[in-house]
Order: structure tokens, then sequence, then C-alpha cells
């Protein structure tokens, strides 16, 4: 009988994930947070013949050259940033990712983040909680209504049209930025319109919200410059990848009030938080969990073992690979 192959699954996940890689591979599961550096993850791929692996777990060039029987790589993410893709292709490496499952789930992350922003939620809650409640007054806690304001969107794909679907519910004008123009018919359903110019998009939103994957071309897109252009009493939203974000200059442009706000989920250097953020007047900083729902971490895992077991074991699994 030939041998199962050899998967490596970089942290503990859902049982049932766990229990469907077990039942046609040899699993080895590492331990929380170790797959974290490159030099680690070198070490231990040496002999797999497949990787499941977290978004925080660095698949450089380096690890790539170590794993000589590696065949596939499957993202527990739909980002896959940190996965060095011409690497794969050099040894003929599979990639997939998890697109789809996690649309409507972070969408509505995305929604909870702009009103927590817009309502200062967690500053309200947070001054209740310190025995601060003295009773309902006109000006107290004070936000800002959505409802007729515009949201541009950078990065219209499946994420950034849920966002948007959900932005019309309350009354906003869509304005996005995009490598492409979308459909008409998802164009016209949201009376969304397409602004080539990114300059034009930040200094006409409201709320400007990043749904762009991380490429060497998003890196700090939104730079000191951009969020200069920002409109007095704007709120920027990012669920997308930290380093979109030139964090030092937003923490700046945040502590001068040069915007109303920031709702972040994800961060330049994960876990660490850059120390003016935590400061930053109208920031709200949440620990990467727009993606957070039972069902579509489940899902997510699904399709990532998924991918691993059809190009292992030939199984016919529902999975996506990244396109080349
Ligand atoms: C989460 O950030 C993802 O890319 O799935
Ligand atoms: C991710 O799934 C996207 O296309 O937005």
């Amino acid at each position: 009988m030939p041998r199962k192959p050899r998967v490596l699954l970089t942290e503990p996940v859902f049982e049932e994930v766990i229990s469907l890689l077990q039942n046609h591979t040899d699993l080895v599961i590492g331990k929380r947070g170790e797959f974290n550096n490159a030099q680690s993850l070198a070490s231990a791929v040496k002999n797999i013949d497949g990787l499941l692996c977290m978004l925080s777990n660095p698949v450089t060039a380096d690890v790539i050259n170590e794993a000589k029987n590696l065949n596939v790589i499957a993202n527990y993410a739909v980002g896959y940033n940190n996965i060095d893709i011409s690497a794969t292709h050099s040894q003929g490496i599979k990639v997939a990712n998890t697109p789809g499952v996690l649309t409507e789930t972070t969408a509505e992350g995305t929604f909870a983040l702009l009103l927590a922003v817009s309502r200062r939620l967690n500053e309200a809650e947070n001054a209740l909680r310190a025995g601060r409640f003295d009773g309902w007054h006109p000006t107290g806690f004070l936000g800002t209504e959505l409802s007729g304001k515009s949201l541009g969107i950078v990065g219209m794909g499946r994420i950034g049209t849920a966002f948007a679907r959900l932005a019309r519910a309350f009354g906003m004008q869509i304005l996005y930025h995009n490598r492409n123009r979308i459909n008409t018919n998802t164009e016209r359903e949201l009376q969304a319109r397409f602004v080539v110019n990114l300059d034009e998009l930040v200094s006409q939103s409201d709320v400007l919200s990043l749904h762009c994957p991380l490429t060497s071309e998003t890196h700090h897109l939104i730079n000191e410059k951009m969020l200069r252009i920002m409109k007095p009493g704007s709120i920027l939203l990012n669920a997308s990848r930290g380093p979109v974000v030139d964090e030092a200059a937003l923490a700046a442009v945040l502590h001068q009030g040069g915007i109303r706000g920031a709702g972040l989920d994800v961060y330049e250097n994960e876990p660490q938080i850059h120390p003016d953020l935590l400061t930053a007047p109208g920031a709200v900083l949440l620990p990467h969990i727009t993606s957070a729902t039972y069902e579509t971490r489940l899902k997510m895992g699904m399709l990532a073992a998924g991918a691993v077991l059809h190009v292992l074991c030939n199984l016919d699994m529902p999975c996506y690979f990244v396109e080349d």
C-alpha cells in the first residue's frame, strides 16, 4: 500500500477539519504561533507533501526551497500575501485560498466596525462601565449619520461589493476605485460610480474603506499624502491587510484631528499595534476578526483541507486555487 501523504497543519483548527485530514493523510499539527517565523517553518516542511497554513505563517522563497516534496499549499485565508507565489511557480506547487465563503461575514464585520466608529460605540460603552453615565443629554457622545454620505471603496471584489450592498441599505452613495470597472448590472444595482483616479476617490469620500489585496502596488497605498486629502470629519476603514495603510502616518493624522476616526481590523506588524494608534482619538481597533464567525471560519477550514486532499489524494472536494 502506498504511504499516506504527509501534511503539516501549522496550528490546531476545528475538529471537523482535523478529522477530515486525518482520514486521508499522515497529519502533523503545529502549536499556535509555532510557525509564525520562516526559520521554524523551513525546518518543518522538508519532508511534507502538503501544507495547510495560516496568514500569519511566512511561506517565503527560503521555506519553499526547503520543501522538495511539496505539492500543495492551502492558505486558511482569502488573502495570500504571506506566500511567495513566484517561488511556488518554479517548483510547480499549487496554491489554494478560501474565497467566497467569507464574503458576507467580512462585509458584516466591516459594517460593525463602521458603526462602532461613526457612533463611538466603544468609547461610549467604556464611559458607562467606568461609571460616567450621568443621564441623557443633548450633546453627549455625538456621532455622525451615515445616510446620505459617500462611501469610497478601494478594491471592488466580492467583499467590497457585499459591503457596498450593506451601505446602500443605510442610504449611502457608492464610489469605487478598482483595477477594472465592475459589471454594469452590479454598478446599476448599487448606483455605484467608478472613479479612475484614487486621489479623487479619497478626497470625495466621507467613509473610505479598503478591500484590495496586499501587493507591491497596494503597499502603503494610503500614505500620508492620501490621508491629508481625506475630507475633514471622514472615516477610514481597513479590513484588508495592514500594510495597505502607512500606520505611523495614520496615527499622526488621527492625533492631529485631520479625520474623524479609523476602524482597523488589520495592522502592519500583527500582532503588534503601533503605540500611537492605541492612544489615537477616534480609533476603533479590532484583533483581525472581520471574518470571525463560526460558520465562515469552519467553511474556510473545510475549503483549505479540501484543496490539500484534492491535490494529494485526488478527492473530489470543493476548493479554489490561486490563478496564475
Ligand atoms: C483574512 O484576513 C483572510 O484573508 O481570509
Ligand atoms: C475576496 O474574496 C474578494 O474578492 O473581495
